[in-house]
C-alpha cells in the first residue's frame, strides 16, 4: 500500500511516500481502508522525536482517521464508514495511553489502510463530511474535555488561547455553543476578523497587544474564570495572572516548551486550580458528536492536501499559517 513513513526523525523532509507492506489482520483488530487523516501537533513532535519516546522505524504517523471497515465484524458492516477512537491503554505504570500513529507500537493514518483494536472503531457520524469525520477525534475531543474540566458554565468567560489552532479554533466553537463569553489571542492581522465570525467576544493581538493588560481591561481587573492553555511554557504565567480567584487553568500542551515557571504565589493565593487534559474518553467523543450535532456545529478545516503532499501540510502546520484543521486525502 501506499504510506508516509518516517525512517529517522527530523524535519518535513523525513516524511517519505512510498510502498509498504499492508496490514495482516491479527485477533481483535480491524483493518480500516483510511479515507482522510487530520494532521495534528502530534504527528510533528513524533516526525521530530522527543527525548526518551521512541518509535520502531519505519512509522506511520496520523491519529485523526475517518474511512471505511475492510471485513465487518460484530454490528459493523464490511465498508462502513468509521472513525477511530485514537487511545490505546498504555499498560504503563502512571501512564493513561498511548496514541495511535503516536509514540506507541500502533501505525497511524498516514497510509491507505491501518489497522486498529476492533474496540477504537466507531461509526461515522452520517451528518458529517468523512473530511470532518476526521478531524473530531484529538483537537475537538481535547478542546471538549479541557471544556468540561474548566467546569466553565453559560455566561462565564474563558481565555482561549491560539484561535487559528487545532485546539483553539475548536475551543472558539464549543464555547460558543455552550454560551461562554471568549477572549482568545492571534498573532496577525488576518485572523482577528475569522476568530470573530467563529464567535470570540476579544480578539487579542499579541504582537501588538500585551495580553494580561487587555484581558484585564476587559474583564474589569477581574480576570477570566478559566484558561485553555495549549501552548505551554511561554504562555502558562499569563495563563495564572489573567484567573480570577478561584478559576481553573486546563493545560494539554507545550507548544513552546515543556518546562515553565509558574508564580507559586500567585497560584495559591488566588486558589487557583490547574488540570491537565490528556485528549478525553471514548464516551466523551460520543458526546462531542451529539452535542456538534444537537449545536449544528461543523468542524473548522483549513485545507485538504493529498496524502503525497504531507510535507506540505507539516510545513503549513509549522509556519502557523492554517486556520483550523489540516487534512491529508489518502483515497485515490
Ligand atoms: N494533551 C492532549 O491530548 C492534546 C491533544 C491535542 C493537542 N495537544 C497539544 O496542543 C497543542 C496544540 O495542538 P494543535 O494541533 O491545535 O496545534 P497547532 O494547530 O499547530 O497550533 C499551535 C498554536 O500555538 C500558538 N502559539 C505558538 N506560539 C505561541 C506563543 N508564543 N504564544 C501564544 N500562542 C502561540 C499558535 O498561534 P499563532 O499562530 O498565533 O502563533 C497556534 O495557534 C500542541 O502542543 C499539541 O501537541 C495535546
Amino acid at each position: 500500500m501506499h504510506a508516509v513513513a518516517i525512517r529517522k526523525h527530523g524535519g518535513p523532509e523525513v516524511l517519505s511516500y512510498e510502498e509498504i507492506p499492508d496490514p495482516q489482520s491479527s485477533g481483535g483488530h480491524a483493518i480500516v481502508r483510511v479515507g482522510y487523516c487530520a494532521v495534528n501537533h502530534l504527528d510533528i513532535w513524533v516526525r521530530n522525536g522527543i527525548a526518551g519516546k521512541k518509535v520502531a522505524f519505519p512509522h506511520v504517523l496520523g491519529c485523526d482517521i475517518s474511512g471505511t471497515l475492510v471485513e465487518g465484524f460484530g454490528k459493523f458492516k464490511k465498508d462502513e464508514k468509521v472513525v477511530v477512537y485514537p487511545a490505546i491503554k498504555s499498560g504503563l505504570p502512571r501512564v493513561s495511553f498511548s496514541i495511535i500513529g503516536g509514540f506507541g507500537k500502533y501505525h497511524g493514518g498516514y497510509a491507505e489502510m491501518v489497522m486498529v483494536p476492533k474496540e477504537n472503531i466507531i461509526r461515522q457520524p452520517p451528518w458529517l463530511s468523512d473530511v470532518e469525520a476526521c478531524s473530531l477525534n484529538v483537537s475537538y475531543l481535547t478542546a471538549w474535555n479541557m471544556l468540561q474540566k474548566s467546569g466553565c458554565k453559560r455566561g462565564d468567560t474563558i481565555l482561549i488561547w491560539g484561535a487559528n489552532s487545532g485546539v483553539g479554533s475548536a475551543g472558539i466553537l464549543l464555547a460558543r455553543a455552550m454560551g461562554l463569553r471568549i477572549i482568545t489571542v492571534v498573532s496577525t492581522k488576518g485572523n482577528t476578523p475569522i476568530a470573530k465570525k467563529l464567535g470570540a467576544d476579544l480578539v487579542i493581538n499579541r504582537t501588538k497587544s500585551d495580553v494580561t493588560a487587555e484581558v484585564l481591561s476587559y474583564t474589569g481587573e477581574g480576570g477570566v474564570d478559566a484558561v485553555i492553555d495549549h501552548v505551554g511554557a511561554k504562555t502558562w504565567p499569563i495563563s495564572l495572572e489573567i484567573l480570577k480567584v478561584g478559576g481553573k487553568m486546563v493545560a494539554c500542551g507545550t507548544t513552546t516548551g515543556g518546562e515553565g515557571s509558574v508564580n507559586i504565589r500567585e497560584f495559591y493565593s488566588k486558589e487557583a486550580t490547574i488540570h491537565g487534559a490528556y485528549l478525553g474518553t471514548r464516551s466523551q467523543l460520543a458526546a462531542l458528536h451529539n452535542f456538534m450535532r444537537s449545536k449544528r456545529i461543523r468542524p473548522i478545516i483549513d485545507r485538504v492536501f493529498d496524502l503525497k503532499d504531507a510535507s506540505k501540510a507539516h510545513q503549513r502546520m509549522e509556519s502557523g499559517s492554517q486556520f483550523g484543521k489540516i487534512v491529508l486525502r489518502v483515497l485515490r
